[in-house]
């Protein structure tokens, strides 16, 4: 792979802009409203977009306005601390542009998607999980020459190192794989001193090999941690299988018998992995850039990122929508109770809402459209998908949920397919961790190769106890 090719589209979010280069102009500009003739001052200055915030003391602070490529706008705020002494206020970050990124557009209210300027629509479509991984990470469409050694690496990266048999001994049956996964991901960077030395030129510098083995190994530390749980021997990777084909085998197969799925079920999986490749600066995603700021390598950075994946909220939605799916029908509800209970605020639909889509999830729509193809070509008559369509029509249509802007998300459907495919439910946000891996890699690069990177540390604002006295414990009441 050249270096031209991997240091992709020449388009980040500031191209030509740099937001730094105003930090000077920002600073200027902090004056009062009294003086009027600090008019003449500010007709002065550049027409770049600017932003004015009036603060307590009447004084205004002028702010540059950061465009990006698709013409988001973001008023840069980096000077205010420094030059007022206030800090911004985003509990939970929802206004809050943590970085510059050129590697996924999103506008939630249009329902768009692109990674490195490409629809998802379009990659769903005519790309597969490893050519879309490339891209991520690299920034451009893999030549062929580039995408069979990009596979090469990946297939001959399979492995894992036998050593690492002994720690899967020594987890617990009750234990998570998701726990598993992220303390694997972690002690693989001992396998790879070079890789993990945080050391920024040595890191750097292997960086192709590591991205191409943590695609490859994830998979296999899934499957190992699949079959650890149920008491099953591991199963070696192989060389002549297709990426989600290569996992099924290593979750499914036995030392006796290969499993052979049907391509519908591989593709869906494939699907499956690619939708859920990167997803701008969701909460794993911005937790592996958080970490890869304080210079940790990459393996440790992407087994944080694991961990926050790991949460409801996040990656363990898909297999909550299951859960509750199957509760309904337990129930003997066919949706209609749920959704009053969930207008009552009693509880979530899971697999409905989103922080950024408000229109409709892109992924969603086309997983929708998988799900009913794979049930059909394996011929499932799966009663928790009628009543997730029947959730999703009364959703639609209903006024809560209309006018909170409430639709399935990708997590809604993916739980279907997983299931119909015979991954347990404990497994679905490892699978979603199989797949974010290429955006959390081309996050953490992003992060590891810019000179200017500062220590991500955000500020608060305190509301504890003020200023007082140590008390001695026997000043103490009980
Ligand atoms: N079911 C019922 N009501 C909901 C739901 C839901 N799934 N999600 C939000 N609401 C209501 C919420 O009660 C609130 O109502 P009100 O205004 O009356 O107080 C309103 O909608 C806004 O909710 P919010 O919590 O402020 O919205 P948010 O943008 O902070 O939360 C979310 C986004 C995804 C966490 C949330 O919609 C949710 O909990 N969904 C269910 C879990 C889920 O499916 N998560 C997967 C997200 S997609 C995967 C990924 O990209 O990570």
């Amino acid at each position: 792979m050249e270096a031209g090719r991997r240091s992709g589209r020449p388009v980040s979010a500031d191209a030509g802009r740099d937001p730094s280069r105003r930090e000077s102009f920002s600073g200027l500009l902090f004056a009062s409203l009294v003086g009027r003739g600090l008019w003449f001052f500010f007709s002065v200055l550049p027409t770049s977009p600017h932003a004015e915030l009036k603060l307590p003391d009447g004084q205004v602070f002028v702010l540059p306005v950061v465009v990006g490529t698709e013409q988001e706008q973001a008023v840069d705020v980096r000077a205010l601390r420094d030059q007022t002494g206030f800090i911004t206020y985003d509990d939970g970050y929802a206004n809050t542009g943590s970085c510059s990124s050129s590697i996924t557009f999103i506008d939630g209210e249009k329902g768009i998607l692109r990674h490195r300027g490409y629809r998802i629509e379009d990659l769903a479509a005519e790309s597969i999980f490893l050519e879309t991984a490339f891209l991520i990470i690299y920034g451009e469409l893999p030549d062929p020459r580039e995408l069979s050694k990009f596979r090469a690496r990946v297939s001959s990266s399979a492995s894992v190192h036998e050593g690492m048999r002994v720690f899967f001994e020594g987890f617990p049956d009750s234990s998570h794989p998701m726990a598993i996964l992220s303390a694997m991901l972690n002690s693989l960077g001992c396998y790879f001193p070079e890789m993990s030395s945080h050391k920024e030129q040595l890191d750097q510098d292997h960086f192709d090999w590591a991205a191409a083995l943590l695609i490859s190994k994830v998979r296999t530390l899934a499957a190992m941690s699949y079959r650890t749980k149920r008491g099953l021997p591991f199963v070696y990777p192989r060389w002549d299988l297709r990426y989600a084909a290569n996992f099924l085998h290593m979750m499914f197969s036995e030392p006796y018998r290969d499993y052979n799925p049907k391509p519908e079920v591989i593709d869906a999986l494939d699907l499956i992995l690619m939708l859920h490749a990167d997803h701008e600066q969701n909460c794993s995603t911005s937790t592996v850039r958080m970490v890869a700021s304080s210079g940790a390598n990459l393996f440790a950075s992407v087994s944080a990122g694991v961990s926050a994946l790991w949460g409801p909220l996040h990656g363990g939605a898909n297999a909550a929508v299951i859960e509750m799916l199957e509760d309904i029908e337990a129930s003997g509800d066919d949706g209609d109770k749920a959704i009053e209970a969930a207008k009552k605020g009693e509880r979530r639909l899971m697999g409905f809402g989103h922080r950024v889509y408000k229109n409709y999830d892109p992924r969603a729509r086309i997983l929708g459209e998988a799900a009913k193809r794979v049930l059909t070509s394996m011929g499932i008559q799966d009663p928790l998908l009628q009543i997730a369509q029947q959730l999703e029509q009364a959703a639609l249509t209903d006024d809560y949920f209309i006018s909170r802007k409430l639709y399935p998300n990708v997590d809604f459907y993916s739980g279907i397919i997983l299931r119909a495919v015979g991954i347990p439910v404990d497994m679905f946000p490892v699978m979603f961790a199989i797949g974010r891996m290429p955006g959390w890699i081309a996050n953490w690069r992003e992060v590891a190769s810019n000179p200017k990177m500062k220590i991500h540390r955000p500020r608060q604002v305190y509301n504890g106890a003020v200023e007082r006295d140590y008390l001695a414990l026997e000043q103490r009441s009980a």
